[in-house]
């Protein structure tokens, strides 16, 4: 069997609010797994749960063999957690933080040590181990936490929004760590970027409401959204007097021009050679195929704009 997580039937009520409604879904060992969806989708509830931080309304879920209800601590053993929110304990330094959380898995100073090394090394922070974690940046606190996440070698890692509320540096920095991370365990994580998703994700759910909306590969759920296909065409000739004899073929479905440049949605890839058969060679300067972007698939499920956190 090679699923890392399974959920089966997963709800959360709070009160009479119900934040996940009978959520299923098995994530494939070694793969890089986003949840992605905007504020309120109940992610966090999710996490929360698959983490044993909260008990479910109803369902199971069983992470690396482990149930969440009956092998909580066993659970805790085999996952690391990046939190939605740091949680480093100021008044330990750096490299205290990390030594703690090796003593809390049971770890012997010759096992957390070295250990500790590498992911200071890894994460960028050796200079900085004996600091306080108050005098770091939001992307070197964030770091400290996905370090301290992985030294008791976990076999899955939850990260709950990774990267929100940092600057585009540390965040490109952040995704290097995580793409180092595929294959060596199972990545599970949360996000409402959508180039997040996009880069880092081999596949990504979109919930919103408690509910799954979409499963696939970025790639499979643009195609999913691609029922027109969309092509640019920039003309060396005349574009209007091209728009007119273009409106006129059956194969294109729609046309807007902005002075010599086409856009043209066609009822589908046969069409491009019949397009190219129209417009005559020399007259061809550009043309490239406009694919839906990810935001375009989430608005159109969720019919909501991605807001920031
Ligand atoms: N402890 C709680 N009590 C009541 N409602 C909650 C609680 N935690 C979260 N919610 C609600 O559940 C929904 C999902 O929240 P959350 O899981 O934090 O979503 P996300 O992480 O996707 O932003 C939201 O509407 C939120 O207001
Ligand atoms: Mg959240």
């Amino acid at each position: 069997m090679s699923s890392a997580i399974t959920l089966r039937e997963i709800t959360k009520v709070y009160g009479t609010f119900t934040a996940v409604d009978r959520f299923s879904l098995e994530v494939e060992r070694g793969t890089v797994f986003g949840l992605l969806g905007p504020n309120g989708a109940g992610k966090t509830t999710l996490i929360k749960i698959l983490t044993t931080l909260m008990r479910p309304t109803s369902g199971d879920a069983v992470v690396e063999g482990h149930s969440i209800l009956t092998a909580a601590k066993k659970v805790r053993e085999v996952i690391g957690v990046v939190p939605q929110e740091n949680n480093l304990d100021r008044y330990l330094t750096a490299r205290e933080n990390l030594v703690l959380h090796g003593k809390l898995h049971g770890m012997s100073a010759a096992r957390y040590n070295p250990r500790i090394d590498e992911l200071l090394e890894m994460t960028g922070l050796t200079s900085r181990q004996h600091d306080f974690p108050d005098t770091f940046s939001g992307g070197m606190q964030r770091r400290l936490v996905v370090a301290r996440s992985l030294v008791h070698n976990p076999l899955v890692l939850f990260l709950d929004e990774p990267t929100t509320g940092l600057d585009p540096q540390s965040r490109r920095a952040l995704w290097d760590y995580i793409r180092q991370l595929r294959h060596s365990m199972t990545v599970f994580l949360t996000t409402h970027y959508m180039d997040e998703a996009d880069t880092l994700c081999d596949r990504i759910v979109i919930m919103d409401n408690g509910v799954s909306l979409a499963d696939g590969s970025a790639a499979a759920l643009k195609e999913a959204l691609s029922h027109a296909h969309v092509y640019e065409v920039e003309l060396c000739g005349d574009g209007a007097a091209y728009q007119k004899i273009l409106e006129e073929q059956p194969f294109i479905t729609s046309i807007e021009r902005s002075e010599n440049c086409l856009r043209l949605t066609l009822n589908g890839e046969k069409s491009l050679k019949p397009l190219m058969d129209v417009i005559a060679g020399a007259d061809l300067k550009r043309i490239s195929l406009k694919e839906p972007s990810l935001e375009d698939v989430f608005i159109a499920l969720t019919g909501k704009k991605v807001r920031n956190a």
